[in-house]
C-alpha cells in the first residue's frame, strides 16, 4: 500500500444492523451493489474512516478484507458522481440494445367503466368525456406495434376504464397479434387484463384461459373495506359480482390472481387483509399484488417508509405460504443478486417485461400516445402524431439521474428513480414518499436476505 496516500470509508457505504443480531452487521455498497456480513470491530473501522479527506494512515491488517471489497479506498478514488455515472453508462447500453422498440403496450379499450371507485385516477382524467376505442383505431395500433417490434416479442396489456366492456376489441386485438407471430412479424406476445371482474363470465373465462391470457383481479379487501372505495354507479358495493368473476376465471382453469390498491382507506389494515383473503375469502389466490401508490402533491397519499415497512411483510407472508407477490421494490433482491442497478426508471419499478432494453407505451381510447404508463392526457407525456416515436422515448428514458441527493442514496442503483413523470410534475424536487419508500424497503431486503 501507498503509505502517502490518503484512505477513507467510500462515499457508497452504508453500515446497516441486523434485527436481532449482535455480532455482525451488513455493509452495502451502493455503488456497487455488493453487501458483506461484517463484524461491529470492522463496522467502528468504517466509521473511523469515515473522514471527507480520508485518513493519512495505511489501513492495518484488520481492515484487509474492508480494503479488499472496497468499502475502504483511496480517496483519489472516492470522487462524487459515480453512481449517476454507473446508471447512465447502463442505460445507455441497453437503450444501444433495445434499438428504440416499444415491447410493452398498455393499452386502454375504452376510458368508461361500469364501476366509479372513488379513488381512481383514470376516471379521475375523463371526469366529462368518456371515450371508447374504435376498431379501426384498435387495428392501426396494434400493426403500429408490431411493426415497430421488429421480430421481438412483445407483450400488451388491456386496461381500461373496464377493459371487458370492449370484448370484441379483445379478440380482435387477439387474431391480429396471432397473425403477426405467424408471419414472422413478432417472436411471440404475452397478453394480460387488469379487470374489475364483475364482467367476467365463465364463457369469458374459458376462452381467455385457452389462448393463454394473464388476468388479475381489482380488490381492495373483504366487502367492508372493498366496497367503501370501489362501487357501482348506484353506490352499491362490488366485492360479490367481482369475486364471482374470479370464481368463473379459476372454474376455467385460469391462476387466482388479486391486484389491490394501498390508499388512505386501507393502508393501516393492509397486512389483515392480505391474511383474510389467503385464510378466510376462499378465492385461494396464487399470485397478490399492490399497485404502486400515484404522486400527489405531496407524495404519496399512502406515506412512503411505514409502507415499505407493510409491504416487506406481506411479501414474506404470502411467500412462506407459496403464493407470489407482485409490488413495489418486489425486483429489489433480484438486482441485488445480479449486482445489476435497476435502470428502469418507471413509477411501477419495471415497466417492460424485457428489462431496460425495451420501452412501454400507453395507449387510450382515443389514441393519445404517453410515455408514462399511468399518467396521460397531459402534453409534457404525450407524444404528438408528428413526433418521432423513437426520439421520444430515447428523451423520455435516457434522462439522467443527474439529481445531486441521490448520489450516495443506498438506493440509487435500485430504486430506477428519478421518476420522469415525478421530475416533470415537481420540477426536479424528489418525492420523499417514493424516496422513503425505496430506502426503506432496500435497507429490508439487504438485512433480511
Ligand atoms: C385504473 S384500473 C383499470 C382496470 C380495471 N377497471 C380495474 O379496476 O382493475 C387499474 C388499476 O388501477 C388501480 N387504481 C385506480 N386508482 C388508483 C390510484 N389512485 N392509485 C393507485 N392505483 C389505482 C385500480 O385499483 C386497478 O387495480
Ligand atoms: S373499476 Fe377500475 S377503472 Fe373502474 S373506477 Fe374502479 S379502478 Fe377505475
Ligand atoms: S430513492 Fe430518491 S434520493 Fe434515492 S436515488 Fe432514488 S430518487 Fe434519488
Amino acid at each position: 500500500m501507498d503509505l502517502m496516500m490518503r484512505w477513507k470509508t467510500s462515499r457508497y457505504v452504508h453500515v446497516l444492523d441486523v434485527p436481532e443480531a449482535t455480532d455482525r452487521k451488513v455493509a452495502f455498497n451502493s455503488l456497487t451493489l455488493q453487501a458483506f456480513d461484517i463484524e461491529p470491530a470492522e463496522a467502528r473501522l468504517l466509521e473511523r474512516f469515515k473522514q471527507p479527506d480520508g485518513l493519512p494512515e495505511a489501513p492495518g491488517d484488520e481492515a484487509r478484507d474492508l480494503v479488499a471489497s472496497r468499502l475502504i479506498v483511496a480517496a483519489d478514488d472516492d470522487a462524487p458522481g459515480q453512481a449517476a455515472a454507473r446508471l447512465n453508462a447502463v442505460r445507455q447500453a441497453e437503450f444501444r440494445r433495445g434499438a428504440g422498440r416499444y415491447r410493452t403496450l398498455r393499452l386502454s379499450l375504452t376510458e368508461r367503466c361500469n364501476m366509479a371507485c372513488g379513488y381512481c385516477f383514470q376516471q379521475k382524467l375523463y371526469p366529462d368525456q368518456q371515450p371508447r376505442m374504435s376498431m379501426e383505431l384498435l387495428e392501426s395500433t396494434v400493426e403500429w406495434f408490431v411493426d415497430q417490434a421488429e421480430g421481438q416479442e412483445v407483450s400488451v396489456q388491456y386496461f381500461g376504464g373496464e377493459p371487458l366492456m370492449e370484448w370484441n376489441l379483445i379478440v380482435r386485438s387477439h387474431e391480429l397479434l396471432a397473425e403477426a407471430e405467424t408471419a414472422g412479424k413478432i417472436s411471440g406476445f404475452h397478453q394480460s387484463i387488469t379487470t374489475n371482474g364483475t364482467l367476467m363470465k365463465p364463457s369469458r373465462a374459458k376462452w381467455l384461459v385457452e389462448r393463454d391470457f394473464g388476468v388479475t383481479f381489482s380488490f381492495d379487501g373483504p366487502p367492508e373495506i372493498n366496497d367503501q372505495q370501489r362501487t357501482f354507479k348506484n353506490g352499491r358495493g362490488t366485492y360479490e359480482k367481482a369475486a364471482e368473476g374470479l370464481r368463473n376465471w379459476v372454474a376455467a382453469g385460469g391462476e387466482s390472481g388479486i391486484l389491490m390498491t394501498a390508499s388512505s382507506f386501507n393502508v393501516g389494515k393492509l397486512k389483515e387483509i392480505v391474511r383474510w383473503f389467503v385464510e378466510e375469502s376462499g378465492l385461494e389466490p396464487q399470485i397478490i399484488g399492490l399497485n404502486s401508490p400515484q404522486p400527489i402533491s405531496t407524495g404519496w397519499e399512502t406515506g412512503g417508509e411505514e409502507l415499505a415497512r407493510t409491504v416487506f411483510d406481506i411479501w414474506q407472508y404470502v411467500e412462506a405460504r407459496g403464493i407470489t407477490f407482485h409490488g413495489p421494490g418486489a425486483y429489489m433482491p433480484g438486482n441485488l443478486q445480479l449486482e445489476k442497478p435497476h435502470s428502469d426508471n418507471c413509477v411501477s419499478g419495471r415497466p417492460s417485461q424485457s428489462g431496460g432494453d425495451a420501452w412501454p407505451v400507453y395507449v387510450s381510447a382515443d389514441g393519445r400516445r404517453s410515455l408514462c404508463l399511468v399518467h396521460h392526457r397531459d402534453a409534457r407525456v404525450e407524444v404528438t402524431p408528428e413526433q418521432p416515436m423513437k426520439q421520444a422515448g430515447l428523451n423520455w428514458h435516457k434522462s439522467h439521474a443527474t439529481i445531486k441527493d441521490c448520489d450516495s442514496c443506498i438506493a440509487s442503483q435500485l430504486c430506477g428513480g428519478p421518476c420522469t413523470l415525478e421530475r416533470i410534475l415537481w420540477n426536479d424536487r424528489l418525492n420523499p414518499d417514493r424516496c422513503g419508500f425505496m430506502q426503506e424497503m432496500a435497507r429490508l431486503v439487504l438485512v433480511h436476505d
